[in-house]
């Protein structure tokens, strides 16, 4: 029986690269991403696995994106679902000149979209799956790593906080729900002095997650399976 993971936010840099990982690794991949570009990289792998990648297209800050990707999926349960759509915000990254549309994308994108889309479609994942978001480490309050980014660092640690207090909402996980950091990486994102590059980070987030089928935790870990304080 193949795997199936639903990787949102796939268009480039890791999410891409979790995509070709799980593919790699023999699984069923159905990959959302805002619009499908001809001749993208993404195009050219669902030329090369047109079996095994299902690309489905929405914008996930959405009201609606839970609908059309549980439409999508056409009933199909899955191993994981991963969340790892996110942005860095405005540039500045200074509360004092932050302006309502700005940072109400950020805490929409990297903390509000992702935690609503996996409480909508956690009914599709098995028992014994995963539920993700990718955080980072600048969530943790107790590392305080976030000065050079605090409103970013805010947003991942607002995502951060709405997965404990899911996890305190259910009685009893059926499923691990993981707030993952996966390194720094050589992404749009992450900038070309990144020491990662994408194919290790996501080689590594793909065998945490591998290794977290089957239990039921909620944990803040990194790409190597390294606990993180909240
Ligand atoms: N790179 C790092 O060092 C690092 C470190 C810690 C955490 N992270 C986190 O890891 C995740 C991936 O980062 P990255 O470095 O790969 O970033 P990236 O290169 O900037 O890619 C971001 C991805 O998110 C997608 N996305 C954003 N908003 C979306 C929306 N509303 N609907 C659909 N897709 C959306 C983008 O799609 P489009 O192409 O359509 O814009 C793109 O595929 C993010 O959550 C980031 O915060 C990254």
């Amino acid at each position: 029986m193949k795997r199936h993971i639903l990787i949102c936010g796939a268009s480039r840099g890791l999410g891409l690269g979790l995509v070709r990982a799980f593919l790699d690794a023999g699984w069923q991949v159905h990959a959302v991403v805002r619009e499908l570009r001809p001749a993208s990289p993404l195009d050219a792998l669902r030329t090369q696995h047109p079996e095994t990648l299902h690309v489905i297209t929405c914008d996930l800050n959405r009201l609606d994106a839970s609908c059309r990707i549980e439409a999508a999926l056409h009933g199909q349960r899955l191993d994981c679902a991963l969340f790892n759509a996110g942005v860095y915000g405005p540039s500045h990254q200074d509360p004092r000149q932050a302006e309502v549309d700005n940072i109400g994308l950020l805490f929409l994108a990297n903390a509000v979209a992702p935690v609503r889309l996996a409480q909508q479609l956690a009914g599709q994942v098995l028992d014994g799956g995963v539920i993700a978001c990718m955080s980072s480490q600048m969530a943790s309050v107790e590392l305080a790593l976030a000065a050079d980014m605090p409103l970013y660092g805010a947003s991942k640690a607002a995502l951060n906080s709405l997965l404990r207090s899911w996890q305190a909402q259910l009685p009893e996980l059926p499923w691990s729900l993981l707030a993952l950091h996966p390194g720094w990486v050589r992404t749009d994102m992450g900038g070309d002095a990144a020491p990662l590059s994408v194919e290790q980070s996501a080689n590594g987030l793909r065998e945490v997650i591998t290794r977290q089928l089957g239990q039921s935790q909620c944990a803040f870990i990194d790409y190597q399976g390294q606990p993180l304080p909240w």
